[in-house]
């Protein structure tokens, strides 16, 4: 159940994302993920839900559910905190908040260049932590296959991993083919489209055939495309839900009937940081 990559990073091949989440119900999804079987979760400065992210792992820890090496935490730079003389301070703040040692992806968020995100100076902070053993692996988040290039060749250490928005109707075609030249995992986020697969005959016929959900059949697409996706799910019925999808297996009709969707649309683009290519 692991993706390899080039530098050793084994992703699960699902992860929970904890985005617009209280603390309360990220403390709840937390744990109960690790009860069901996740081990890789995702968060973010700017999701200002660390803190519960590790409360949740705190008392796994502590009630013995899972070691901390055989789990799989992601935060990501805030866009603020993209200079070097920010980044380590944020970073520290966020080991504190998950209390935890290390992390093991540190993605910057998003290439802000409008606040001051430059691949050498961002990744070389970055590659500053992996050295103290903060960060485990560097990741970077809705970079395209060009930034991806560039920061690949900036960064003193691997890129290890990647975290773009991707689901049934953002296929990422030039990314995953340029990914697989370069054996960089991708892991998928708003893989549900966050609720805008409803209603689409290709996957709702692939679902019904199966006797599963949109959502479980959404994520089991993602996975044969090689992606690991992060839905966010904060009912223990939805967790469950989606982690069915690691068992489900499509059939070649499936899978080229979900690839038949001809609307593309990205859902994600903050006018804030002004991406012009992807
Ligand atoms: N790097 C980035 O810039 C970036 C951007 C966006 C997201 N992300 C990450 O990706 C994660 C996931 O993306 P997302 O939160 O945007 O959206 P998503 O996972 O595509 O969709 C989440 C929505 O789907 C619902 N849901 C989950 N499981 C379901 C199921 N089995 N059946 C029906 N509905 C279900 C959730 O409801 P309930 O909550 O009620 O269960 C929630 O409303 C985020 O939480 C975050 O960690 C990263």
């Amino acid at each position: 159940m692991s993706v390899k990559n080039v530098d050793g990073l084994k992703l699960p091949k699902i992860g929970i994302g904890t985005w617009q989440m209280s603390a309360k119900k990220t403390q709840f999804a937390v744990t109960a993920a690790v009860e069901i079987g996740y081990r890789f979760i995702d968060t973010a400065q700017m999701y200002h839900n660390e803190d519960a992210v590790g409360r949740g792992l705190e008392e796994l820890f502590l009630s013995g559910a899972v070691k901390r090496e055989d789990v799989i935490v992601a935060t990501k730079v805030s866009v603020f905190s993209c200079k070097p003389g920010k980044l380590r301070k944020s970073a520290e703040e966020s080991l504190v908040k998950l209390r935890l040692d290390y992390v093991d992806i540190l993605y910057v968020h998003w290439p802000a260049f409008a606040f001051g995100y430059s691949h050498e100076e961002t990744l070389g902070a970055m590659a500053g932590l992996v050295d103290r053993g903060m960060v485990r692996h560097i990741g970077v988040s809705n970079f395209s296959p060009r930034l991806l290039d560039e920061a690949g060749k900036a960064c003193p250490e691997p890129v290890a991993v990647i975290q773009v928005e991707h689901h049934p109707l953002l296929k990422q075609l030039e990314l995953r083919s340029y990914l697989e030249t370069k054996g960089i995992p991708l892991v998928a986020y708003s893989p549900l489209a966050r609720g805008k697969l409803h209603g689409l005959a290709e996957i709702e016929g692939v679902a019904e055939k199966h006797g599963v959900s949109v959502s479980r059949t959404a994520l089991a697409w993602l996975m044969h495309h090689g992606a690991v996706p992060i839905p966010k799910a904060s009912s223990r019925a939805h967790l469950e839900d989606n982690f069915g999808a690691v068992n489900l297996k499509l059939d070649d009709a499936d899978i080229e009937a979900i690839d038949g969707i001809s609307i593309e649309k990205r859902l994600l683009n903050p006018p804030v940081i002004g991406l012009k290519e992807w």
